[in-house]
């Protein structure tokens, strides 16, 4: 399975841990091994660079220290802790996760890679990740810079954009890793990826690994890791509805299925739900749009509102799966509209930072402050 000797496999993890003992990285989960520093980071930085992740990792610490705190945490806190960090399902699930500690667990810890993974949100990398640097369980934790490292130390030709292909990284990192340190070993790896060992740009000629490195050996470098394209997210094309009376901003909240889930943000209207059958191929004018548009709301939600065009940039925002793009219109009701029929409210703008506002929200409110002038 793999091609490296006994001897050749000790002399890599000397080689790896010296480095790493001299040089790694000083970041503030690191100060300790507790369960709770090691997940609450690793779930940060699933998705989100270091640097942006260390003020929110210590922000969040303060705030909710440890299971106990998080599991009994108010969810709009949560969320406010979270903001601007995205993919806030990872937050659900870490109170989710921590209910489970408390309640299933009696607060102890699972130890196992299996136990782990029964967790909310915890996949077989986090799951590896607090195996090891926490319990010291000789487990890989195989992320995207681990895929990329592996790949090229061994020349590892399977497409890591299957999802089989874990198993199999799995099987040889655990042939590799450190039985006496296996965290400081996985975290050198994540050290080594973000170093000499980057995407694009690496620097393998002074890498402490280089002697190692089977792909920069052989000038084959930019052949690993091996992976096939991912589909491009899907675009989708929306109207955001700003619209105002003496009671503040109208703000939707959103259904709980599906992309942003319960947040409060401007109404969204699908371009594609006022598009007709019969209308040419490149689509009705935006006038006869927003005529739609107007209609939709007074049949569906009982509102007479008058629309106009925004003089500002369309938002682009792009999710795993999709990417929007949202053209601003803006409109008045009066202050007395009957709400009933419409699942939202009016906030003015002094309490919107009483909500949590998403990235797409934030984009919207700047865009149509920045306005042309009427
Ligand atoms: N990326 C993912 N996990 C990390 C960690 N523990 N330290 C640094 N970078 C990481």
């Amino acid at each position: 399975m793999i091609h490296w000797s006994q001897k050749k496999i000790s002399a890599f993890q000397q080689t790896l841990l010296a480095w790493y003992d001299q040089q790694k990285r000083d970041l503030p989960w690191r100060h300790d091994h507790d369960p709770y520093h090691v997940w609450i980071s690793e779930i940060m930085l699933q998705q989100t660079q270091v640097q942006t992740v260390i003020p929110y990792y210590n922000r969040f610490m303060k705030q909710f220290p440890n299971v106990q705190s998080l599991a009994e945490a108010n969810e709009d806190d949560l969320m406010k802790a979270w903001e601007g960090l995205g993919y806030y399902s990872r937050a659900r699930n870490l109170q989710k996760a921590a209910n489970q500690l408390v309640h299933d667990y009696g607060g102890k810890w699972p130890t196992t890679v299996e136990g782990l993974q029964s967790l909310s949100g915890i996949g077989p990398y986090t799951a590896g990740a607090i195996a090891s640097i926490a319990f010291n369980q000789p487990v890989a934790a195989i992320d995207g810079n681990a895929y990329r490292v592996f790949a090229r130390l061994l020349e590892i030709d399977e497409d890591i954009a299957k999802p089989q292909t874990r198993k199999l990284f799995e099987k040889i990192v655990n042939q590799i890793i450190s039985k006496d340190r296996p965290g400081d070993f996985n975290q050198a790896i994540m050290d080594l990826g973000a170093s000499y060992m980057t995407a694009a740009n690496y620097d393998s000629a002074n890498s402490p690994v280089k002697a190692f490195n089977q792909a920069y050996l052989d000038g084959v470098e930019a052949n690993y890791p091996v992976k096939t394209k991912k589909k491009r997210p899907v675009p989708v094309d929306y109207f955001g509805l700003i619209i105002r009376s003496a009671k503040g901003y109208l703000y939707e909240h959103r259904p709980t299925k599906g992309i942003l889930g319960e947040f409060w943000m401007f109404p969204l209207i699908k371009r594609n739900d006022l598009i007709k059958e019969d209308d040419p191929k490149n689509g009705p004018s935006d006038a006869l749009m927003m005529k739609r548009l107007v209609r939709m709301i007074q049949v569906e939600d009982g509102l007479d509102l008058k629309l106009k065009m925004v003089n500002a940039k369309p938002v682009s925002h792009t999710f795993t799966h999709q990417k929007w793009h949202i053209t601003l219109l803006e409109g008045q009701l009066p202050a007395t509209s009957d709400l009933s029929y419409f699942p939202g409210k009016w906030v003015q703008p002094a309490n919107f930072d009483r909500l949590t506002f998403s990235k797409v929200q934030d984009k919207m409110w700047t865009a149509y402050q920045k306005r042309a002038g009427d």
